[in-house]
């Protein structure tokens, strides 16, 4: 699998055509990248007789029935297995679309091109497809990787703030478990006044951490839930936020998610403290803070307990003793996860 972070899609995109000479090319999107991205894609020749599959945006279109949808739309436009798709979207499209596409026919080849920041860093690169059913995230899916995965960060710029900064926290994690020169890169960083050129190369090094930790794991039996890191609190303040008004995007959850988890690296791990105000004092500016009461800490508790990554009734996290120095299927008490909601409540 190739990832490109592309100056010129359209000739990176022309060349992956090329190179595979598909019978025929799906491009699946969502109303928003359909209206917003697919113009762009239009503009190169190999595409214009392309068909378009554009399905509702959101997580909640996520689904079985969106996956139906696409399934009927190439059956009867008629799909092979020599066929193409390109899933042109945040990681809602790569998932279904990955997803779709590698069991249909037992598998045809597909492309990412992600168009916002938290896809490119996360959920386009490293293979994991998927749809949510019967209210679980992610339950239904298979490890197929993408044939390759174009990222240009020309799309990130008509993102609002708040969804750059929810891919940002996918960074900060990728810095963490990777070394302290990355963590020192991540922290220099400003994310007030954004640098586009810097951004691109700060991606390419994410990229490259989480690609290298894929590729030493594929399927998450080891190492790989590395990246679980500030997900497993995360998760639950996610799932917590969509009982409200309020629901949080999922780099925000991922963000206060890490703050409670290098505390409890702290308490368990000796964490360094000075590492867990730096990252406090990042998120205080760019994430703000998660706001609930002491009387949510057992709905968050509960939330925990049902989360995939357990093996058994413990929870299941991902810690660091140090900056990059990774323990993988560590276990907390309900006073220690406690604990680390009153540090974050503390503000
Ligand atoms: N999103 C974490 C992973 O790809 O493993």
């Amino acid at each position: 699998m190739a990832t490109i972070i592309s100056n010129n899609i359209l000739s990176d995109l022309n060349k992956l055509i090329d190179e595979k000479s598909a019978d025929s090319i799906f491009i699946l999107t969502d109303e928003k990248t359909k209206e917003l991205c697919l113009p762009v894609l239009f503009e190169s020749e190999k595409l214009r007789n392309s068909h378009v599959i554009s399905i509702a945006a959101g997580d909640e279109n996520k689904n079985i029935n969106s996956a139906l949808g696409i399934w009927e739309y190439m059956v009867n436009n008629g799909a092979t297995r020599a066929s193409l798709m390109i899933n042109l979207g945040g990681g809602m499209i790569t998932d279904i679309g990955g997803f779709t596409a590698s069991t249909f026919k037992r598998g045809m080849d597909y492309i990412n091109i992600s168009t916002t920041l938290l896809g490119a860093v996360d959920a386009a690169t490293g293979g994991k497809t998927g749809i949510n059913f019967l209210g679980l995230k992610n339950e239904i899916g298979v490890f197929a990787p993408a044939k390759a995965v174009l990222i240009s960060v020309d799309f990130f710029k008509t993102l609002d703030d708040k969804n750059l900064r929810s891919g940002f926290a996918e960074m900060v994690k990728h810095a963490l478990i990777d070394s302290r020169e990355s963590w020192n890169e991540v922290l220099a960083f400003d994310l007030n006044h954004i640098d586009f050129n810097k951004l691109k190369t700060l991606l390419k090094k994410n990229i490259d951490i989480k690609e290298s930790i894929v590729a030493a794991d594929p399927k998450e039996k080891g190492i790989r839930k590395a990246l679980n890191l500030g997900h497993t609190f995360g998760h639950a303040f996610e799932s917590l936020s969509y009982r409200t008004e309020e629901p949080v995007l999922h780099g925000y959850a991922v963000a206060w998610g890490l703050l409670c988890e290098l505390y409890l690296s702290h308490i368990k791990l000796n964490f360094p403290k000075e590492d867990i105000l730096r990252l406090r004092t990042l998120i205080k500016e760019y994430y703000g803070m998660f706001y609930f009461s002491c009387k949510q800490y057992d709905a968050l508790y509960e939330l925990m307990t049902h989360d995939k990554k357990n093996e058994s009734k413990d929870i299941n996290f991902t810690l660091l003793s140090d900056v990059g120095e990774i323990k993988i299927n560590q276990t907390a008490s309900k006073d220690e996860i406690f604990e680390c909601f009153d540090y974050l409540r503390e503000g």
